[in-house]
């Protein structure tokens, strides 16, 4: 393609000219898309000319063409999807990988629920190896079709969703809120298929068929989704305004008589055992079945069951995906590479030839760090009978679904003579700086911090990640070219916010970058600006401090509230986070030198002594039992957390960053709702209509907190038959105390 004109500098009758063009090559390529699968452009390039012709269009409304392509079905907006927010999170599944992890999780639901009499059924489905999505259904008409996304927000795919052969677009005697869920997928014959048209074209081919599948839903312009042939297994559901059934196999039945392709081998089965067998019966089907499946999903088919067993965090207790092994192939190794990560963490990793595994072509995976290369677990202990991995041998690759490729053995018969032990590098491949390895730790790290160009791009890879700040158009791979820009550059957090205002001529100089044009600028200034407005606990995330992950960013989010509390707390603590670093060093060396004059650690006398020197004074102390008394936050994040607000480059940046922020967003208030937020409840005796965890899992869920012991904290204790010395204590203490039919009628269960 030859080099074009940036549109803001397209006169009228340029603009007229090079409309026209575009339209040409543009319905030419429609039409190709429709009618012979046979494209001649990439995807990218078929996005860049759309994005250009309705960028000149914007500019020149008054010269778009009467049958613009701009305006043909399914024209997405080409600034990527609207976003859509589940009515009910889209979760994932916990897995099983033996016939052993099947019976643990019938016996976990028994032992959850409790009181099962009798048989206990499950429904056993394959799990379709696809991407999931939601369909919303109002008084009979799909009006809404997302994907997953995060869970709680997906992208607005219905343009695309219409086009799919075997999704109703209407569908008749369905309540009148109906969302149904299931796997998109594409044939293997249908995946061959648009592989060798692509490849004919000369257009980028796919590694499999779940990536085509991901790949053709996810495009902008539906014209491309409605020619590649995909299809739809309906087998879960989101938000109805009525249920569909009382059992799973029931409702699935229903969605059937909806018209939706259900799985023709879901069976019913009544033990483990039979599930098990069930599960052998669909692994050997699997290389006929025609599309890939990656494992059997059990689910309860009892409906109310499922509610009262409910969900942990990202994951149903009442449904698990039993998968295939994984799949293995053999080649050689060529070299060992490092990377270095954000933590600073050097990561070995293999360049191998390239081998199919799984049907997917690898030439990398990883090598876990230096033990796990010579041969040595975690603890120390030998693994594969401590062979030791070298550059020239042959090794064998693993893959299982979506897991990065890993290393898993290796075949020193066949070593080639000169092959030498590999030694991890002591300084860092990418800046210099000396890379130790603590005690205890399994990983070198680059010591650089932010010097470290390596890390800095890392932290940056992080901080605008989806969990974290998010900003659409700047991914990952536009902070790798941000960071070297010689106009531009962007080397810390804050200098993002900076893009449109350092220099006068910031817009002129990003739109001329590769794949960038005015509009798209205007746009990611936009989707900057948008987030200087953020949830406290994104922020927390996005930092990228070690050991502080999604969760944990919660947690402190929520026992802080601002970001002030959160910095001046740890500052605070700082003497006293030393100190107990200290006594963890001197806790070590005391082990050390008992174990080699073989007597029993005097670790918490030799921690307190530490401590006691070091003279912390009270206000830091308070300061530190506040932070690591935060639900989920220990001594190692708190440290963490502390030696990264005290590190002069890195407190530097954050503070700089905080300052282009107009709002920082505290957490909402669980639940209040509920009589129970926020409060310490404490079960004791035997309770009779659920059991302990269930009992606990639905507090929780109710944003209370559940205590094993009462103290002065205690707002209520819920005590059955035989309770104890937890009662007596709760009435010296005042605390109110009430049985399980009052705990019940409290949460409105009863
Ligand atoms: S049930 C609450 N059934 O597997 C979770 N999922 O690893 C409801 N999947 O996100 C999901 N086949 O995309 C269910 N028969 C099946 C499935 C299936 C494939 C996917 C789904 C899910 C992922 C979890």
């Amino acid at each position: 393609m030859t080099a074009e004109r940036l549109v803001e500098n397209l006169d009228e009758a340029e603009a007229a000219q090079e409309l026209a063009r575009l339209q040409s090559i543009l319905a030419t390529a429609n039409v190709e898309y429709y009618q012979g699968d046979q494209p001649k452009l990439t995807d990218a390039e078929y996005d860049a000319l759309k994005r250009r012709n309705a960028e000149i269009e914007e500019r020149f409304p008054h010269l778009k063409l009467e049958n613009s392509t701009s305006e043909q079905v399914g024209a997405a907006p080409a600034d990527g999807f609207g976003k859509i927010q589940h009515a009910v999170r889209m979760l994932s599944l916990g897995n099983a990988f033996s016939d052993e992890d099947v019976v643990e999780f019938e016996t976990s639901v028994r032992k959850f629920l409790g009181h099962v009499s009798g048989p206990l059924e499950f429904t056993a489905e394959p799990k379709i190896d696809g991407l999931s999505l939601s369909l919303r259904y109002e008084e009979g008409v799909l009006v809404q079709a997302a994907t997953r996304g995060d869970g709680a927000t997906g992208e607005n795919v219905l343009a695309n969703a219409r086009t799919i052969a075997n999704i109703p677009q209407a569908v008749e005697g369905a309540p009148d809120v109906l969302e149904v869920r299931g796997e998109v997928y594409m044939s293997h014959a249908d995946f061959d298929h648009l592989n060798a048209a692509q490849t004919k074209a000369g257009a980028k081919t796919f590694s499999n068929p779940r990536n085509a599948a991901a790949g053709s839903l996810r495009q902008l312009d539906a014209a491309i989704t409605k020619a590649r042939p995909l299809k739809f297994f309906a087998y879960a559901w989101g938000e109805l305004s009525d249920p569909l059934a009382e059992t799973q196999w029931d409702a699935i039945e229903r969605l059937a008589s909806f018209g939706f392709d259900t799985n023709p081998l879901t069976k019913l089965c009544e033990t483990p055992a039979e599930m098990i067998s069930h599960y052998r019966k669909i692994e050997e089907q699997r290389a006929t079945l025609g599309y890939d499946i990656d494992g059997v999903v059990y689910k309860v088919n009892d409906l109310a069951l499922q509610g009262r067993l409910g969900f942990r965090s990202t994951t149903p207790r009442w449904a698990i995906a039993h998968k295939f092994p994984a799949e293995l192939a053999w080649t050689r190794l060529e070299g060992i590479d490092i990377q270095v990560g954000r933590t600073g963490a050097l990561s070995p990793v293999a360049r191998l030839a390239p081998v199919t595994v799984g049907g997917v072509v690898v030439s990398n995976a990883t090598l876990h760090n230096e033990d796990y290369i010579a041969g040595r677990g975690n603890k120390g202990e030998k693994i594969r009978a401590g062979k030791d991995i070298r550059v020239g041998d042959w090794v064998q690759v693993y893959r299982a679904g979506d897991v990065i490729p890993k290393v898993a053995d290796v075949d020193i018969s066949k070593r080639p003579d000169d092959a030498e032990v590999f030694a991890m590098p002591q300084v860092c491949p990418k800046c210099g700086s000396p890379a130790v390895r603590e005690e205890g730790d399994a990983v070198r790290r680059c010591t650089g911090g932010l010097i470290c160009p390596a890390q800095a791009i890392e932290k940056l890879k992080h901080f605008v990640s989806r969990a974290a700040f998010d900003i659409e158009g700047l991914g990952a791979k536009q902070i790798e070219s941000f960071y070297e820009d010689p106009q531009l550059p962007i080397k810390e957090p804050a200098d993002i916010f900076t893009l449109r205002t350092r220099d006068d001529s910031s817009l002129t100089k990003l739109a001329n970058r590769d794949g960038w044009g005015a509009t798209s600028v205007k746009k990611v200034f936009q989707a900057i600006d948008d987030k200087r407005k953020i949830e406290l606990s994104r922020l927390i995330f996005a930092l990228g401090i070690r050991h502080v992950g999604e969760v944990t960013a919660q947690d402190l989010a929520r026992h802080f509230g601002s970001w002030e509390a959160l910095s001046e707390n740890a500052t605070q603590a700082r003497p006293a986070a030393l100190a107990h670093r200290a006594a963890d060093e001197a806790e070590a060396l005391e082990r050390e030198l008992a174990a080699r004059d073989g007597r029993r650690a005097r670790v918490s006398e030799v921690r307190k002594t530490a401590i006691t020197e070091q003279a912390v004074p009270f206000d830091a102390a308070r300061a530190w039992s506040f932070l690591i008394d935060a639900d989920g936050i220990g001594a190692t994040v708190a440290l963490s957390l502390s030696d990264a607000l005290a590190n002069r480059d890195e407190s530097g940046a954050i503070a700089r960053l905080v300052a282009q922020l107009d709002e920082i967003i505290p957490p909402k208030a669980q639940h209040s709702e509920s009589p129970v937020a926020g409060k310490t409840v404490v079960f004791t005796g035997t309770l009779e209509k659920m059991t302990r965890a269930e009992a606990k899992a639905r507090a929780e869920a109710l944003g209370a907190k559940v205590s094993g012991s009462v103290s002065a904290k205690t707002d209520f204790l819920v005590a059955g038959p035989g309770a104890g010395s937890k009662a007596k204590k709760a009435a010296d203490l005042g605390v109110e105390t009430m049985d399980e039919d009052g705990w019940l009628s409290l949460i409105g269960d009863a």
